[in-house]
């Protein structure tokens, strides 16, 4: 698809959901006057980020004292059968993150209540539940629907039948569906952050957020080198951050 036809089609697209307006203005700023937003900042944070980094087994054994080895023979089945349903989904999106980091937040946390933006296949939103399910609690997980290639009924493809009672998915744009979120509850123990990636974008929600983030809850945001926004928000906090390297990109992680 060209580059015209494709922004085309979003544009077409979001014209039929008045429910995404809001986003549709948004995404037009974004795109003309605030084009430098999503890049601001992004080497002094890279070459921070170089210099704190360590693995996602690393990180799990120093912040919450576990292994990360048992999940992954504890949960082959599941696995096997989410990867096969990737495999078959007819729309493309982004493939699975550090799965264990946020399973073991959830555990370390007992958690009852998670928080997660941007689900795409499902596989963060997988990770989590397959930790509330032990406790018959909640992820609440906003998503924007894949507009340009009509994914709609995709988004969270990967995830179980039988694990969805656990699940409340909000399918606005973050800035409609954090609120909608918060008036449903209003506190959290884990936090996976994978949506908007603007460095305005990522200030708002993860403010939002962690003031209502338990004492001991588990922050975590993706792609964290992509812009200076998570290290500037860890400073103005003076919040004690741990970096992950995966897969060529850097995810933050701390502990409230
Ligand atoms: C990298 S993917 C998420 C991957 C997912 N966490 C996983 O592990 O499988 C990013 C998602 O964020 C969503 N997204 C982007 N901007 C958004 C926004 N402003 N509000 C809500 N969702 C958004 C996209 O629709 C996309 O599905």
């Amino acid at each position: 698809m060209s580059e015209i036809v494709r922004v085309l089609k979003t544009f077409v697209a979001y014209l039929k959901r008045p429910d995404l307006y809001p986003e549709l203005g948004r995404k037009i700023i974004k795109n003309t006057v605030n084009r430098g937003n999503a890049f601001k900042g992004k080497e002094k944070t890279n070459s921070w980020a170089a210099s704190k980094a360590v693995s996602q087994q690393e990180a799990v054994s120093r912040l919450f004292g576990i292994d990360i080895a048992p999940f992954r023979s504890q949960y082959q089945e599941i696995l096997k059968n989410s990867e096969q349903k990737e495999k078959e989904c007819p729309i493309k999106m982004g493939g699975p993150g550090a799965l264990e980091l946020i399973y073991y937040a959830c555990e370390f946390t007992n958690a009852q209540h998670v928080i997660e933006t941007g689900v795409a296949y499902g596989w963060s939103s997988l990770a989590a539940l397959l930790s509330l399910e032990k406790r018959n609690g909640t992820l609440y997980s906003s998503d924007m629907p894949y507009l340009a290639q009509d994914g709609d009924q995709y988004v969270g493809y990967v995830v179980p039948e039988n694990l969805k009672k656990f699940w409340k998915l909000f399918r606005f744009a973050d800035k409609e569906s954090l609120p909608k979120i918060f008036a449903e509850n209003s506190t959290f123990d884990v936090l996976h952050y994978d949506s908007d990636k603007s460095y305005n974008g990522r200030m708002w929600a993860y403010e939002e957020v962690y003031k209502r983030m338990k004492k001991g809850g588990v922050f975590i945001s993706d792609d964290i080198g992509d812009n200076s926004a998570y290290q500037d928000f860890c400073e103005k906090n003076n919040i004690e951050t741990t970096v992950v390297e995966y897969e060529g990109k850097y995810i933050g992680v701390f502990v409230k």
